[in-house]
């Protein structure tokens, strides 16, 4: 078995790249570490690099089809990452996964709807409800014994005659967790009862730690499963966001039907032509790849809790069950955020996502992108512990 190396440290400064080219412009530090744009510092794997070069050695690059490759590489995958079976009618290809988002309210939904999303969230579920012209309404989640859960009473009250969606981040980012079976059945159920149409947002599923199982929606039932688009890409597992590739997968003959329709009007089906051949290339050879660096992010996680509870312990991790985003809570340091950010970025010269941009609930937390080599990890949290301090 080929072994990837993680530990590599890749120079990124000058690839018009939004982590690192934007340090200056966005936050003052040009040189900060960044551990805020959710992608990873990690070479892509040489298979698809690989099948791009080969596909550009024929130097035409004109207008192109989704072959039979691209959709069995996505059931394929879907079968052997996430035991899911799926028909090949049931995917659309889409060119990413927010466009995706906003796509799906416009046409499952009239001007001022409301849609529900559960911060702290993704912070494109409330611009794309909001830029769409429509409604958010917004239901926080649980704090339960330092971790998260879905709030079903708050849910309940919330749902009026207005409400159409119901925007489902699995898992969920920012808090890490990989919601279980029991948690999506109830969810599920009430969207159900209440005519409320789940879109899930699955783009972090193959992205998961040990102890938890990622459940697509639709495999839990054929009911929720007719109630739901799930949105899915290679994009976050793969290191590969920049080729603007994703899917969505519509079990419900109805409402892919008329999904399928809003994506022809707006001659949105078209797709990136190099896209297309990552996304091929990544399902069919990935398996072991996508492994590998699974524990290796595992490990950097572990590595984060222990350094938190020996050399900072005012500093709360939630325990990631996936992704590669963490979600710490520092409030036990009482400072504000503006300053707590700035502190961070000129003094410690590192660059996280402050939490009030997930929602007002995480205000006091920040988000930390860890995939990234250990070495520069265990950088960034010493200078984390010179500024802040520990104990
Ligand atoms: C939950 C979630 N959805 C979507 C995206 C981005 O998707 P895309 O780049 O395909 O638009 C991200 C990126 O961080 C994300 O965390």
């Amino acid at each position: 078995m080929k072994r990837y190396n993680f530990d590599e440290i890749i120079p990124r400064k000058g690839t018009d790249c939004e982590k690192y080219d934007h340090l200056q412009s966005h936050f003052g530090n040009g040189n900060a570490i960044p551990l805020w744009v959710a992608d990873g510092d990690f070479r892509v794997p040489d298979f698809i690099t690989a099948a791009i070069r080969y596909r550009a050695d024929h130097e035409i690059y004109a207008y192109s089809f989704r072959s039979d490759g691209f959709f069995n590489s996505i059931i394929n995958w879907q079968q052997n990452r996430h035991g899911w079976t799926i028909e090949r009618e049931m995917i659309l290809p889409t060119q990413g996964v927010v466009s995706t988002l906003a796509s799906i309210i416009m046409a499952f939904t009239e001007a001022g709807e409301k849609v529900i999303i559960q911060p702290p969230v993704y912070t494109p579920f409330f611009t794309c409800v909001k830029d769409c012209g429509r409604t958010v309404v917004e239901n926080p989640l649980k704090q339960v014994n330092g971790s998260y859960t879905f709030d079903f009473e708050g849910l309940l009250g919330k749902i009026d005659k207005q409400t159409r969606l119901l925007i489902l981040c699995n898992p969920h980012n920012p808090v890490g967790r990989v919601w279980s079976e029991e948690e999506l059945l109830i969810l599920g159920d009430i969207c159900l009862e209440n005519n409320i149409l789940i879109i899930s947002d699955e783009i972090h599923s193959d992205l998961v730690f040990s102890g938890f199982k990622h459940v697509p929606l639709p495999k839990i039932s054929d009911r929720l499963g007719a109630n739901c688009i799930v949105c899915m890409a290679p994009s976050k597992t793969f290191n590969i966001a920049g080729l603007a590739t994703s899917f969505v997968i519509i079990p419900d003959k109805k409402i892919r039907q008329k999904f399928d329709h809003f994506l022809h009007a707006l001659h949105l089906s078209n797709g990136n032509l190099f896209g297309t051949v990552a996304l091929q290339a990544a399902y069919q050879s990935g398996m072991d790849w996508v492994n590998q660096q699974n524990a290796y992010l595992e490990a950097n996680r572990d590595f984060m809790l222990a350094f938190f509870r020996n050399k900072m312990p005012r500093i709360q991790m939630t325990n990631t069950e996936a992704t590669y985003l963490a979600w710490i809570d520092v409030r036990e340091y009482g400072m504000l955020e503006p300053e707590m950010n700035r502190m961070l970025i000129d003094k410690a010269g590192i660059v996280l996502n402050k939490g009030s941009i997930y929602g007002k609930e995480g205000i006091g937390y920040f988000r930390l992108n860890f995939a990234c080599p250990r070495q520069v990890l265990e950088e960034a949290l010493t200078r984390m512990e010179n500024t802040l301090g520990g104990g």
